[in-house]
């Protein structure tokens, strides 16, 4: 099974959602890590209770490039394949997003490329939008900007306030992330797609004498 790191920064009920998913049989990924900037990531426990290897590095005081090679080996000792960013309210070194590119994956609360950054829920129902809604996407050097793995549109109710919202935003996400990482790292363990990517570097050799 591919091995997936989780980054989270608070509650981790997106984590919790990647971790239940994984125990079943035919989950194509299992959690090697749970890892958080912040030592007090309620996160944390939960993952620790659920016999998850977890590890944590407060970023104060530290350069972000430093908290990033700090994170980084930590994923590398856990012998990660991709990593799942789950609420983790770091923006990220363009270094680290290097070393990560095309293997790490973050969940938006947002119909991207709508409404990136924060506040999103607020941003939405005061643009009167009939819907919210969540993005997968992969991490690129720019902030909620990579490419678009999945997304689930979220009806706005009337009444409906940033925290409703978000509530009903939520089990969306922990439904689609779940999901989308599944298909994601099945799809890059596939016979076929190992065959393209075989074939696409043959094809980028010079030719042979
Ligand atoms: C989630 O809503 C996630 O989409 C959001 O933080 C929350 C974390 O909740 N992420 C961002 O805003 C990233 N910019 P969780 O800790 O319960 O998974």
């Amino acid at each position: 099974k591919a091995r997936v790191a989780v980054l989270i920064s608070g509650t981790g009920t997106n984590m919790a959602a990647l971790l239940y998913a994984a125990k079943a049989e035919d989950c194509p990924y299992e959690i090697a890590l749970v890892a958080s900037n912040n030592p007090d990531a309620a996160g944390l426990k939960l993952a620790e209770a659920e016999g998850i290897a977890t590890f944590a590095h407060p970023h104060k005081g530290l350069s972000r490039e430093a908290h990033d090679d700090i994170m980084h080996d930590a994923l590398v000792a856990a012998k990660a394949d991709y990593v799942a960013l789950a609420g983790y309210m770091r923006i990220l070194s363009p270094e680290f997003v290097g070393k990560w590119e095309g293997r790490m994956l973050n969940i938006h609360p947002s119909l991207l490329p709508k409404y990136k950054g924060l506040h999103t829920h607020e941003r939405a129902l005061e643009a009167g939008d009939s819907h919210g809604g969540c993005s997968v996407h992969l991490v690129t050097a720019e902030l909620d900007d990579g490419p678009i793995l999945g997304q689930t549109p979220v009806a706005i109710l009337p009444g409906d306030t940033p925290e409703s919202l978000g509530q009903r935003v939520l089990i969306a996400e922990h439904q689609l992330y779940s999901r989308t990482l599944a298909a994601f790292v099945a799809r890059e363990s596939s016979p076929d797609y190992l065959i393209a990517q075989i074939r696409e570097r043959a094809l980028a050799l010079p030719e042979a004498d």
